[in-house]
Parts: structure tokens; sequence; C-alpha cells
């Protein structure tokens, strides 16, 4: 639901009202007890209140706990800690002026602010911009369409917006702006323009950076040559930033996470040959990066199949998880294997065959004790599966 510029700035001088809505249990069952109790506090504003302790509950370990924010907003938006990581690499390009000209509720201005680069904000809806106003004090932001340049600045970050009516877009003039518009009314600056990481970014010649964090890839990244990183003496095409938070104190401080950065620079020599102790799925920002045999030569890792992103290696290396492998079996043997291993639970990966794991998961009938994972890849022409003990990290 979203909030008008009247909802923001009432919101803004009664910060009170979020932090007595942020003890209500805020869950859909409360919802009209939730309502009724607000009302009683704040009157007309109850609504947009809720709205803003459901967004930031669901934002918890994403963005600031202070913010102002729709949910819409909050799900839009860039992981503080990988708008920090940009922020950080824009810093070492000695550019001065930097603009986000799809800047929302102020992600990336707020990360580019905090590592002492200050920025300008701008965004076609005024209630966003009324919440990054809040969000981000001291900064500077304007009611502006992206399409038609009102300042200008060195580097122009956007994020176009990647949903319509709730709807995933698959195009990239689809986005809210339209990507190819976007990059023509900007033409002449450098650009570090955030896109769905399944868009086809083959023809871009700058540098495409995968981010994820715990896991879960966020965004690519397009920078353009001019804000490209040099390795080895080379420009970066491909890169990605591997972020972990898991066990960390603070998801919102990056000094308290594992980075770790793969790119096409890197050495990509490695074997392709039979399974060892481990199988290794490598993280989806590698995968989606293309630097799947440059992580496997930087963890002493091999391929199973040249075509397929699953890895194998006699260790797991530090850091990164895998599976140790019990036995290797053919697809129709699984069911029995697993019985046989008295398998009451199964993680299931697969890549390279058209399996879909809750249909099969539930064709296996598991009715055992132990948990146990099964990883479902092709070899040359051959699907197979590994039976496996659970994830285990090095
Ligand atoms: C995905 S969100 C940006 C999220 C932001 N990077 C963050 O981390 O919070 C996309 C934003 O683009 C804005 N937008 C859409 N079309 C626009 C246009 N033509 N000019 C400026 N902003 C636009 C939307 O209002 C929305 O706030």
């Amino acid at each position: 639901m979203a909030l008008t510029v009247d909802e923001v700035k009432e919101i803004a001088s009664h910060p009170q009202w979020v932090s007595v809505a942020e003890s209500l249990p805020l869950t859909k069952k409360s919802l009209i007890s939730d309502l009724d109790s607000m009302r009683q506090q704040c009157g007309e504003f109850a609504r947009a209140v809720i709205e803003v302790a459901v967004a930031r509950k669901s934002a918890a370990t994403k963005l600031p706990g202070t913010w102002i924010m729709s949910s819409e907003a909050a799900q839009q938006a860039t992981p503080y800690l990988v708008a920090v990581a940009r922020a950080r690499r824009l810093r070492d390009t000695g550019l001065s002026s930097f603009a986000d000209v799809t800047c929302s509720i102020g992600t990336e201005v707020a990360a580019l602010s905090d590592v002492g680069l200050p920025a300008i904000g701008s965004d076609i809806d005024a209630a966003r911009i009324e919440m990054a106003r809040h969000n981000v004090p001291g900064s500077r932001f304007l009611l502006a369409d992206a399409l038609a340049p009102a300042y200008d600045a060195d580097v122009i970050i956007a994020d176009p917006a990647r949903r319509a009516g709730g709807r995933r877009i698959a195009r990239p003039e689809d986005l809210l702006p339209p990507l190819p518009d976007l990059i023509s009314a900007w033409s002449g600056r450098q650009l570090a323009i955030k896109c769905a990481p399944g868009l086809d970014f083959s023809e871009w010649e700058g540098e495409v950076a995968l981010a994820s964090v715990d896991g879960a890839v966020k965004e690519a990244c397009l920078y353009t040559p001019g804000l490209a990183l040099q390795a080895r003496g080379r420009q970066v095409t491909r890169s990605a930033l591997v972020i972990e938070t898991v066990g960390k104190r603070d998801p919102l401080d990056l000094d308290a996470t594992t980075v770790t950065r793969y790119d096409d620079t890197m050495d990509d020599d490695c074997d392709v040959r039979a399974a060892g102790r481990y199988i290794v799925d490598p993280d989806g920002a590698v995968v989606r990066a293309g630097l799947v045999r440059h992580f496997a030569a930087a963890h002493g890792l091999w391929q199973l199949d040249e075509r397929i992103a699953h890895l194998s290696g006699d260790r797991l290396p530090e850091g990164v998880s895998g599976f140790e492998v019990i036995e290797q079996v053919g697809l129709k043997q699984v069911r029995k294997s697993l019985a046989a291993l008295d398998c009451g639970a199964a993680e299931i990966l697969v890549r390279g065959v058209d399996v879909n794991p809750d249909v099969v998961r539930k064709q296996w009938k598991l009715r055992g004790s132990k948990a146990l994972a099964v990883v479902i890849t092709r070899i040359g022409k051959t699907a197979t599966a590994f039976i496996c003990h659970p994830r285990a990290k090095g």
C-alpha cells in the first residue's frame, strides 16, 4: 500500500506513532485490532503508520530500522549492505559528483553519504522523495523524471522498477523507466544501473556486476567502462560479489560481514572429472556472472561436466558450503537409496536436468528419520544423482 506525501510528513513529525505500532503483533490476523488500537493514537493516519511498521519489520535485515517506507518501497530497495559495497567502489573511482535518478526512499544516497560522497537523489514519486528526505537528512532530493535530466553529475546511478502490476519484467524496455531510454537520456555520463539478475546482458560493454547476500542473488549492476574495475592489468567485464552475514552481528554493517569478490580476470583453469568427496553448488551470483570455472580454480575444485555449474572437490574450501557424497545413483534408484538410508527429509538441488524438486520429493515418499541432500545433475548426456549428507560449510 502506497503512502501519500501528507502521511509521510505526519509520520515524520510523530516518530512515536510507528514505535507504538511496532509493539503490536502486526500479523494478518491482528490487522483489524492493530488498526483500532492505532486509530486511538493517530486517527486517520493509523493505516499509514501500520504500513510503515509492517514495512520496517519486513526489511529488518535489509534497511535501517528508523526509516519511513512503504512495503513496496522496502521490497524494491537495494539491501543496504549492497548499496554500501557499491558506494565504496564508486568512491575508489576518484569521481566527485553522484546522483541517483530513481532514488525512491534514498538507499543509495544514504550509502554514498555514509562513505563520505555527497549525492543528489531524484524520483518521479513525490511521496518517496518525502520519505528519502526523512531517511537521509542533509542530502538533496528532487522530484524529477529520470528521462528528462534536470541536473548533472559525473556518475548516474539508476534502479528502474522491475515490477508492473505484480508482474515480473523480463525485457529491458519494459522496466520503469525503460533501460534504453535511461541510457540515452544520460549519454556521456558514467552509469551504474541496477537491473534484475535474469536479463540478457551479453551486449553490455562495461562490467556486469552480480551481488548476492547470504546465497540470494540481489542484483546485476551494469557499470559503463569508465566505472568498470581493473584487475590483473585488464578491465573486468563480469564480477560477482558474495556477501555473507549469517552468524555475524549487524546485517547493516558491511565490515561485520564476509565479502568475497570473483571476476573474469581471474584464472579459470580447472579440470573436468569424476566426483570427489564433496559436491559444491556455487553461489548464484557466481553462476549468473558466468564465473563458475574462475570460482573452481580459486578454490581448487573441478567441474563434473563443462556445461554444468556443479563442482567437486576433496575438501570444502573455507566459507564455502557443499555436500559430502554418500553414493552416486541413477535417477530411478534415488527413491530406493533414500529409503535404505532412512531418509525423512531431503534438500534437493537440480541443474541441467528437467526435474521439479517438489514433484520428486512427493514421489520419493520420504518416511525415515534422517535429513540428507540429493544433488541431481547432468554429466555428458546422462542425468545422475548424488545422495549426500546434509549441507556443510568449510
Ligand atoms: C526499484 S525502485 C528504486 C529503489 C532504490 N534504488 C532503493 O534502493 O530504494 C524504482 C524507482 O524508480 C522510480 N521511477 C520510475 N519511473 C521513473 C522515472 N521516469 N523517473 C524517475 N523515477 C522513476 C519509482 O518511483 C521508484 O521509486
